[in-house]
């Protein structure tokens, strides 16, 4: 639908030549071939240099073939749009395309909000991480204190720490929310595999900033299930090194909290950053799909444009997400504990963050000798599964149902919930 979509975009972008008289040579097409330019009042066609006619489709055009005209000139952009439309020969084609972008609408176009949502409170993090940069030291000695420092006695300084620890929470429940519906929706069909692969690797490193990031209070709670968590991928093959790996040592102490600090504020941004400028980028380039059959069905009630309508609505769905943050934070503020003694013997009830507790409960299930292996296993084939959906489920891809595919989604959606709300019974929040 989409696909029909670019192609309306695109039929309606070319100019209309219906009525006109066809020049006599239109055929000779070949690229770099000397193109005839379409008739104007009868006069013959002029031919065009061959360098603009190969540039002549996409965005990209040497500075020689540029358009003279200021495409700005009667626009309240005025001199600024063509300062930089000058220096980004694509502003045109961007603004163009943004004109004329649509989300098509039906029962299920709320799940189009998750992923902007995502975005919401990845860009949370991204300021209010970089607050929070400018007190706090990655030292086993400092750490700790920096963080009562900025809870106490830091102008806002709490509520930067509060903000910051729940939006982590947030993006992590508004990703899974997203991958659901895109999975349901089999939003992840021919031709949007690469949506799903670049969204799968963000959720791993999504999981994998709330892993880093709890240990960076030193406190006992995050020492020990920092312990725990990095202890698990030990009994597969070579697994000894990823925990050194990531420890920087045999046990955890300062090594591994200068690691995590350097994972979670310098490698996993800029790894996000390069993901998700691909997600988006495909995103822009196909559209939103629609769910299978509701063409047909008729159920696709119409296309909304994209600016400023749909944006507006995906800025209500932020300015909610942001009234709940701010009611969380403020209402319902994270504990700093007690500083973290390596010396000390476990406390109970050490658990992983929510997000991890379903992994963590097929662990406790697998607790027989091989079974931390078996989990290992387990994880590794299921995660190498769910990325190869899109390249597995053939028949949604031709558009068909695969109620095979959904009953894999609703197995996974099951073992997850259960799993979740297994370690709250045992352990509460
Ligand atoms: C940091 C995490 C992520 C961000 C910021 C993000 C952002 C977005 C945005 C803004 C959209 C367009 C609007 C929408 O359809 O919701 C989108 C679409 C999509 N995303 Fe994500 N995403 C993330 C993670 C994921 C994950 C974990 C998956 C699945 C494994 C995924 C798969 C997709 C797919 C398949 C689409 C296309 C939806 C359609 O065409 O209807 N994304 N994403």
């Amino acid at each position: 639908m989409a696909e029909e979509n670019n192609n309306k975009q695109a039929a309606a972008s070319k100019p209309s030549s219906a009525g006109k008289p066809k020049p006599p040579a239109a055929k000779s097409s070949a690229p770099g071939k000397a193109k005839p330019s379409a008739a104007k009042s009868g006069a013959p066609a002029k031919p065009v240099p061959a360098k603009e006619s190969s540039v002549k489709k996409g965005v990209y055009k040497p500075a020689e073939v540029r358009a003279e005209a200021d495409p700005f000139k009667d626009s309240k952009t005025g001199a600024v749009g063509s300062w930089f439309q000058e220096r980004f020969n694509v502003l045109v084609p961007v603004i163009d395309y943004m004109k004329k972008k649509e989300v098509p609408q039906h029962r299920l176009s709320f799940w189009y909000y998750f992923g902007g949502l995502t975005l919401f409170f990845f860009a949370i993090q991204i300021i209010t991480g970089l607050l929070l940069l400018l007190y706090y030291r990655p030292t086993e000695a400092e750490a700790f204190a920096r963080f009562v420092y900025i809870q106490t006695e830091v102008p806002f300084g709490w509520l930067i720490r509060q903000i910051h620890a729940w939006s982590a929470n947030l993006m992590v429940l508004m990703a899974f929310i997203h991958m659901f519906s895109t999975f349901f929706m089999k939003a992840y069909r021919k031709p949007r595999e690469l949506m799903w692969v670049s969204g799968f690797v963000l959720l791993v490193l999504t999981l994998g900033f709330g892993f880093t990031g709890y240990l960076l209070p030193w406190n006992e709670l995050a020492y020990f299930a920092t312990q725990i968590g990095t202890e698990v991928p030990k009994v597969a093959p070579g697994g000894e090194f990823i925990v050194k790996l990531l420890r920087g040592g045999e046990e955890v102490g300062g090594e591994t909290l200068t690691r995590m600090f350097a994972m979670h504020v310098v490698l996993l941004p800029g790894l996000v950053m390069l993901v998700l400028s691909a997600h988006l980028m495909l995103v822009q380039v196909l559209g939103a799909s629609v769910p299978i059959g509701y063409k047909e069905a008729g159920l696709v009630k119409g296309y909304e444009k994209f600016f400023p309508n749909f944006l507006a609505k995906d800025g209500i769905g932020w300015l909610i997400g942001f009234g709940l943050l701010i009611y969380l934070a403020v209402m319902f503020p994270w504990e700093i504990g007690v500083k973290a003694d390596p010396l000390a013997a476990a406390p109970d009830g050490i658990k992983p963050e929510w997000y991890f507790w379903a992994q963590f409960q097929l662990l406790k299930d697998l607790k027989f000798e091989g079974g931390e292996l078996l989990a290992i296993v387990i994880f590794t084939i299921g995660a190498l599964v769910w990325i190869l959906v899109p390249f597995m489920d053939k028949q949604a891809s031709r558009e068909e149902r695969s109620p095979l595919f959904t009953l894999l989604g609703l197995l996974v959606l099951a073992f997850m919930l259960i799993g979740t709300y297994r370690v709250y019974l045992d352990y509460g929040w």
